[in-house]
Order: C-alpha cells, then structure tokens, then sequence
C-alpha cells in the first residue's frame, strides 16, 4: 500500500446471495466498515444491487456490479446498461473477470468497450488482468497481461486512467485456495504499473490502486497488502463470510 493512492478493499459476490440473503450480509459488514481506512465496496449479483444500494446508503460502503454491458440501450436480451446502474447508486463494476472471459466469451475487445461505458457513465471499473497456470509455466505471463492492459485501456486517456481501478487475478489463484505469495502478487502489480506508466506517463500510473485477487483471506491479506505496488484487494470466498472480510478490512491500514 502507499498513502498517495486510495486503498480499496472489494469484495466479488459472485453468484451466490439472494436479495433477502444480500441484505443480512451487508448488514453484517457494515458496522464492520464503519471505520475503515480504506475504500470498502461490495460487488453483487444484478437483482442484488437495489437492496444493497438501499442499505449502503449513507454508509462508508459503496455498491459495485459484476459487468454490464457497452451499449447504452437497444435490443440484448438479457443485458444491463451502465446507466441502469449508475441511476441505483452503484459506484463501482467489475470489468473482465477471468470467469466473464472463460465462460462467456468476453473477449479484450469487448473489455475494452465496457471500460469506456463505465467511465462515460461515472463508474468506477475495476478491470481485472491475469494469467492461467498455462500461461505462467510456458513463461508467456508478462506478454499476456501486458497484452490485456494495451488493448482493454486502448481507449482511455491519461485524465480518465486516473478513475480506473485495475485487479491482478491470477486464473491459478482464483477460488482456489491457492493464493500467490506475496512476492509473485508484488512482481506483477509492479508489472502492471510500469505498463500503465509507459502508456499514460509516471504520475499517472503512480495513481493508479491495483488491488490483488485470488483467494485473499483473514490471514494472508495484511502480508499481500504490505507490498509496495499493492493497493487492496478484490476478494471472492473471503467476502461471503461478514467476520473474514472485516478482518481484511481491518488489515487494510
Ligand atoms: P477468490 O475470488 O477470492 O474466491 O479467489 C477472487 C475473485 O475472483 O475476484
């Protein structure tokens, strides 16, 4: 963490909470949020966002999305448009999840497009890059996540990179229970934020929070979040639990 840049403690819901179950959970972080030192954001299921909008208000938790889509409008079934979400009172969404870009087909360029629907729209993204296990043992990972970075901030300029969130989620980490170490989560989000300083100038990147994700938890979040380049996290499991994702907050000074 460094005190320059915002420290941001997120949890992902993924699928999972019901609306009724959504609203006792977040009334269980809540009082545990209540004085953080650092950003905390709760990313949940679509039909959850009404509720958890409702319930956050006037709290220090803000509310984020999982996806939306690039369009503003129109005729896709079964999509949401980042206006439909900023007229909630959701701050936040989460752009090119690893699971979005292996199940259903989310490609670098559509990341690309929802990145500048959400900053049109005055979301925060927070645009998640990552290598499989694959990747990292053939020794193609810094291609690859500088190939994400290149083409899903293709359209972003210097003034609005300041407004993006970027997650370094290794595939290999996620849901796994296998976490990087801290040294393997540093080196990338160091990665990460000498592409952000070649593409968008030296201040700019040192603006940048990277959060870390991939099975962070009670007890590997204060070691993860000493690293210099690591700036909070976006935590899956962990975050189901009210207990486990305060004691991340609370190790996010
Ligand atoms: P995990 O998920 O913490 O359950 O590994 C992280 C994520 O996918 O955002």
């Amino acid at each position: 963490m460094n005190s320059k840049r915002k420290t941001i403690i997120a949890g992902n819901w993924k699928m999972n909470k019901t609306c009724k179950e959504a609203e006792a959970l977040l009334g269980e972080v809540l009082p545990k949020a209540s004085d953080a030192a650092c950003e905390v954001v709760v990313c949940t299921p679509y039909v959850d966002l009404p509720v958890a909008c409702r319930v956050a208000e006037g709290s220090k938790v803000k509310v984020g999305a999982q996806n939306l889509h690039f369009k503003a409008s129109g005729a896709y079934t079964g999509e949401i448009s980042a206006a439909m979400l900023q007229e909630l009172g959701v701050s936040y969404v989460i752009i090119g999840h690893s699971e979005r870009r292996e199940y259903f087909a989310e490609t670098d360029a559509t990341v690309s497009l929802k990145i500048g629907a959400a900053l049109e729209a005055g979301l925060v993204p927070i645009l998640c890059v990552g290598e499989s296990l694959e990747q990292r043992e053939q020794g193609i990972m810094s291609e690859h996540i500088r190939t994400q970075i290149k083409i899903d901030l293709a359209n972003v300029s210097a003034a609005d990179m300041g407004k993006v969130v970027v997650a370094y989620e290794p595939i290999w980490a996620i849901g796994t229970g296998k976490t990087a170490t801290s040294a393997q989560a540093q080196e990338v989000c160091k990665l990460i934020r000498d592409t952000l300083a070649e593409l968008f100038g030296a201040d700019t990147a040192e603006s940048v929070s990277i959060l870390y994700g991939g099975s962070m938890n009670a007890k590997n979040a204060a070691e993860l979040l000493s690293q210099p380049d690591i700036d909070g996290g976006l935590i899956g499991g962990a975050s189901l639990k009210a207990d486990d994702f305060g004691q991340i907050i609370a190790a996010a000074k």
